[in-house]
């Protein structure tokens, strides 16, 4: 038998209107702060990733799915989202329409990671982008709009934690300093570290090895580097999530794991799973990076599977699965053709109604019925389409009821 592959799931029929609920519930929240829809490709010049998520990153060293294509160009399947959405940003000009531009998706990624509990290889992720302002009140609006995406799904134990890394120009002071403290123990640190000391010093902090994470204990802290600019920044940001009431952490130790950042970063962590749910934060750099011009822009992304996932564990009786609004069991061609076309002038009605497709029995018919959670059942022969009336049964209560073969009749009860 052929199996799926590591690190990727099945979503099944059963389990499927979790996801739709979640995705429906970000898309109406997203929509409510103007944010509208972008579709990219799945695939993507490598090189789009090598220079916009960067390549000392893990995500780009050890974790992309890349390819030779049939006319010998470097592909890779997309392993995040707000590279991608920048290329579309700069090359369809919309650096040329009313400013910012304000967009959200939901789209599978691939990275090629060590599969354990909430990492998988295809991993889906709904994420907004702002592109086109420096201010602070942008800031704001992605974690306030990230902190009701999460709040509304009911999860304990969700801990938002912000820091600011800085723009270039402080953060060249910080890694120097930082350096200088790494350096005197360089030897000690692991392989990873050692090779990301000369290219990306402040990825060391992010080092998940036991060893590394001790050294790292007393390192300078990138708060204490920033510059003017920067630090009104971040102070503008925390004065205004406060007077949201919006609760935070300052976690310096938040570097995030794409080089793409500047000043706010941010991390929605589930204390129960022990993982980030979502994860996001300024990237000043990245549009001029990617060849358009210096513009301002900030965006997050959720781990969709992730959110699924506790989601289910929290809230397993709040929400319903789609069922059947009414189930018709028929007896005979004549009463079948009946329901087939009574089912269909129903669902005009904008509700869910079944008939037998595999010309069972009435009794087999009923069973399925009730195996598939039907609410109501009808049952035709002969007899009830040559008098157009017939028992309109409520699954759950058995209570029967006598109705006419027409949709307004039956749709008082069902509807
Ligand atoms: P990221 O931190 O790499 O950021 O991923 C965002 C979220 O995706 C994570 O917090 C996590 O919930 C989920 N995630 C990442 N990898 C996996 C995995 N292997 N399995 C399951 N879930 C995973 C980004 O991707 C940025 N593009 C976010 C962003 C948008 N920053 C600015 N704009």
């Amino acid at each position: 038998m052929i199996q799926k592959q590591k690190g990727t799931r099945d979503i099944l029929p059963s389990d499927s209107y979790k996801w739709q609920y979640i995705e429906e519930k970000c898309k109406k929240t997203m929509q409510n702060y103007g944010y509208k829809e972008i579709r990219i490709p799945v695939f993507e010049s490598t090189e789009l990733f090598e220079r916009g998520v960067g390549d000392t990153t893990d995500v780009v060293q050890k974790e992309m799915y890349t390819f030779l294509d049939k006319g010998q160009r470097s592909i890779t399947l997309r392993p995040e989202g707000t590279a991608g959405v920048v290329r579309a940003y700069i090359e369809n000009g919309m650096a040329s329409l009313p400013s910012p531009i304000k967009m959200w998706y939901a789209m599978p990624m691939y990275r090629y990671e060590n599969v354990q509990k909430g990492r998988y290889r295809e991993l889906r992720q709904i994420g907004a982008e702002i592109i086109g302002t420096n201010s602070y009140l942008a800031d704001v609006e992605m974690i306030a709009m990230a902190n009701e995406l999460i709040k509304q799904f009911n999860i304990p134990e969700i801990v938002l934690n912000i820091n600011s890394i800085g723009c270039p120009k402080c953060r060249q002071e910080y890694q120097e300093a930082l350096k200088k403290f790494i350096g005197k123990n360089l030897e000690n640190y692991c392989s990873t570290c050692k090779e990301r000391f000369d290219k990306n010093p402040m990825r060391i902090l992010d080092c998940k090895e036991k060893r590394c994470k001790e050294l790292n204990k007393n390192a300078p802290v990138i708060l204490n580097y920033l510059c003017q600019e920067c630090k009104t920044h971040f102070e503008s940001v925390k004065n205004s999530l406060e007077q949201l009431n919006i609760e935070y952490v300052i976690d310096s130790n938040i570097v995030r794991g794409l080089d793409y950042y500047t000043k706010t970063v941010f991390e929605f962590v589930s204390k129960t799973e022990n993982y980030t749910v979502l994860g996001g934060g300024r990237y000043d750099g990245l549009v001029k990076e990617l060849g358009g011009q210096e513009t301002g822009a900030i965006g997050f992304a959720m781990g969709e599977d992730r959110l699924v996932d506790i989601f289910d564990k929290y809230n397993k009786e709040n929400i319903e699965d789609i069922r059947a609004d009414l189930y018709i069991a028929t007896m005979g061609e004549n009463a079948t053709n009946v329901a087939t076309i009574l089912a269909n002038k129903l669902r005009s009605y904008n509700i869910c109604v079944e008939t037998d497709l595999c010309q069972r029995s009435i009794k087999a018919s009923l069973k399925y019925a009730d195996k598939i959670n039907a609410r109501f059942s009808l049952v035709l022969g002969d007899e009830e389409v040559k008098n157009n009336v017939a028992n309109l049964k409520n699954m759950e209560t058995g209570e029967q009821i006598e109705v006419k073969l027409n949709t307004d009749d039956i749709l008082s009860i069902v509807k």
